[in-house]
């Protein structure tokens, strides 16, 4: 398959979009036509990556991703705006997070630059599966993992830098979340052994059983707290959490336990700009409790209202719908994502 020029990128009308079946698709992964691979032996930089067509990679049985699981991953997307361009939102947030994250996993990584222009080739690649405005976007997934081969336990020989798209059009959640808060359940350590503010590949299949168990007693996940005190809230395996009271908006501080979430970052931004007072801090769930609303944020949720938090014997309940806090970030952020609003902070990227 002809792999299509950058020239070209911003047509909203691209060949091979009417082929896509884009009503079918639902939040999961569609292979779509390439992918981004770059290599780096230890001790080297990264440097000459390519496109080439999505598909399957050959490990070593013996590679420490899969051994040791020595990886991260990320996550971004690329929206077409309304006059017709594709846009990535704030990429370099990304490429920084991933840098953070292979220093505490003792991997190289990609530059800046390196990772932003990998992100702009693989888009421009696979630019028929960006949704139209509105429809969805492209769920961008970059991967830095050890792909040397190693027994003993420590960091290996060869690293690979890889990304894949899908697209996705179909929201995460079905609707407002009913989380429910677990004594004794926690998903990051604090200290030197904690990886809770980066994107290791390992911080989240752990949570699939809590996720699950929640899931079995109806609930939609788990709303962790914090593994020192077991008294303040953190976050949810898939997002970061606010609450809103009066004209408060609160979240946790992102600091070593708490992945520091590019959305939420955005939306602590944007609240500020809308007048709210805004707070990181330590938030008891007991706080979280009496909250007049609830909400989740990251790439893959967007902004995702909460309808019920359950701890112990008590089921708190907030607003969602028209007219709320979290409806009002949900508007910003995508109006300025989809060209809606103008943006005033530089945070989208063209391609
Ligand atoms: C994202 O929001 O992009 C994430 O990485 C969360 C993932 C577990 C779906």
């Amino acid at each position: 398959m002809a792999q299509p020029s950058e020239s070209s990128a911003n047509s909203a009308a691209c060949e091979g979009y009417d082929d896509i079946k884009w009503d079918q698709i639902e939040f999961g992964i569609v292979p779509t036509d390439f992918m981004y691979i770059m290599k780096c032996s230890e001790g080297e930089k990264f440097c000459d990556g390519s496109i080439i067509p999505y598909g399957k990679i050959e490990l070593s049985p013996s590679a420490g991703i899969l051994n040791y699981g020595q990886g991260l991953f990320e996550g971004l997307k690329a929206y077409r705006t309304e006059d017709g361009r594709i846009v990535l939102f704030r990429p370099e947030e990304n490429a920084q997070r991933m840098k953070i994250g292979a220093e505490r996993m003792c991997m190289p990584s990609p530059t800046i630059n390196q990772f932003v222009n990998a992100v702009k080739q693989t888009v421009v690649s696979n630019k028929r599966w960006v949704p139209s405005v509105g429809q969805g976007s492209l769920y961008i997934r970059p991967l830095l993992m050890g792909t040397g081969s190693v027994l003993g336990l420590t960091p290996t020989t060869e690293y690979t830098f890889l990304i894949f798209t899908t697209p996705v059009v179909k929201s995460y959640h079905k609707g407002p979340l009913n989380l429910v808060v677990k004594d004794g359940l926690y998903r990051a350590v604090s200290g030197c052994g904690g990886t809770g503010g980066i994107k290791s590949i390992t911080n989240y299949s752990p949570a699939y059983k809590a996720a699950n168990e929640a899931k079995a007693e109806g609930f939609s996940d788990v709303l962790y707290l914090d593994s020192a005190t077991g008294k303040f809230i953190e976050e949810v395996s898939t997002c970061n959490i606010f609450l809103v009271k009066g004209n408060a908006i609160s979240t946790p501080k992102a600091e070593g336990t708490i992945l520091p979430g590019i959305t939420r970052k955005s939306i602590i931004d944007i609240a500020v700009d809308l007048g709210y007072q805004v707070e990181e801090r330590a938030i008891p769930v007991e706080e979280l409790l009496q909250a007049d609303e609830v909400f989740c944020t990251g790439t893959a949720v967007v902004v995702n209202p909460v309808f019920s938090v359950t701890y112990n014997n008590t089921k708190a309940k907030y607003k969602t719908g028209s007219g709320t806090v979290s409806q009002k970030m949900y508007e910003t952020l995508v109006g300025i994502q989809t060209g809606h609003i103008d943006d005033t902070k530089g945070w989208t990227v063209q391609i």
